[in-house]
């Protein structure tokens, strides 16, 4: 089963002076460009956004998924289109005849945040995928003891217990942003969001030693309180500062791909640009 991983960090790309100025006359040659290559409905959703760098990193993430049908799939950018469900997670629609059984089996999904937007694609299987920076949200500068507080109901006892033994904050933090990293790839992947208690999905088998890079357990998961063999999920760090999960359902009949830790291609705007083609 193919797998596909990608990542972009959107921090360095500056292509307009402020939000204000996306969809007028003074906004740059690069960043119309970059809006005329996904769908007008997509184009006002980005252009509503209040806070610059959520539209910058939206606007990568609709380039980042035609990008990825063209590069892997060989489908044209132009014939791509994409709906959403009702919830809001975007599928796609119509691609070229070239590819066109393989590329409507894949299922994506996107995240953003901190400045990255990644995107987790597989053949014929749910996909969920969420990026976090390892910080406080909002760079609030309070004990996370204060911050846990208001998720208390939001992980079991003993995701709690799992969260709180390191001495150090830093590593306190990392572990409850793995463990929502992990519960929101699984919303996503089931397509709903976060409209269900995310405490009654609980996760297990992360490693005492922090050290999610070496091969490990794997990572389990209960749905309430009942193991479930359905999902696999991956976890990783992405620039020493962000934790992605990705979780994907299982296939019986494709057991192998899920053997091996999927790694991140890291691109770059201006490749992503050179894909991209005005509609
Ligand atoms: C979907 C949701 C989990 C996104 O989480 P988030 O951490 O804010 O954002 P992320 O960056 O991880 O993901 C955003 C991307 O997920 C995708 N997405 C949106 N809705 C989704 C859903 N229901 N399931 C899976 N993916 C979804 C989109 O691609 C979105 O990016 P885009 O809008 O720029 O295309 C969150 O917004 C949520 O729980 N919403 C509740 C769902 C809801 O109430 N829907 C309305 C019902 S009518």
């Amino acid at each position: 089963m193919k797998q596909i991983r990608l990542a972009i960090n959107t921090h360095h790309w500056d292509p307009s002076e402020s939000v204000e100025s996306f969809l007028n006359a003074s906004s740059t040659q690069e960043f119309q460009h970059a809006l005329s290559c996904i769908h007008p409905d997509e184009r006002a959703r980005i252009t509503r956004k209040l806070v610059r760098e959520d539209a910058k990193m939206a606007l990568v993430g609709r380039l980042l998924i035609s990008a990825m049908f063209v590069k892997e799939y060989s489908c044209s950018w132009k014939e791509l289109r994409f709906s959403r469900t009702k919830a809001g997670k975007p599928y796609l629609e119509r691609c070229s005849e070239t590819n066109v059984f393989k590329a409507t089996n894949v299922i994506f999904n996107i995240s953003h945040h901190g400045g990255w937007v990644v995107l987790a694609a597989a053949e014929s299987c749910a996909v969920g995928i969420d990026v976090m920076t390892l910080e406080i949200p909002g760079k609030r500068a309070i004990p996370v003891q204060d911050f846990f507080v208001s998720f208390q109901d939001q992980f079991t006892q003993s995701e709690w217990d799992y969260i709180n033994r390191p001495a150090d904050d830093k590593k306190k933090l990392r572990r409850f942003i793995q463990y929502w990293c992990l519960k929101e790839s699984y919303v996503k992947a089931i397509g709903v969001g976060i409209v269900v208690k995310l405490a009654s999905i609980e996760f297990g088998g992360l490693p005492e030693d922090d050290n999610i890079t070496q091969p490990n357990a794997p990572i389990t998961l209960r749905l309430n309180g009942i193991p479930n063999l359905s999902w696999h999920f991956e976890l990783s760090d992405l620039a020493d500062d962000h934790c992605v999960a990705v979780a994907l359902a299982k296939r019986p009949d494709d057991d192998s791909a899920y053997s091996d830790k999927t790694r991140f291609e890291v691109m770059q705007i201006e490749e992503l640009l050179a894909h991209a083609e005005g509609l």
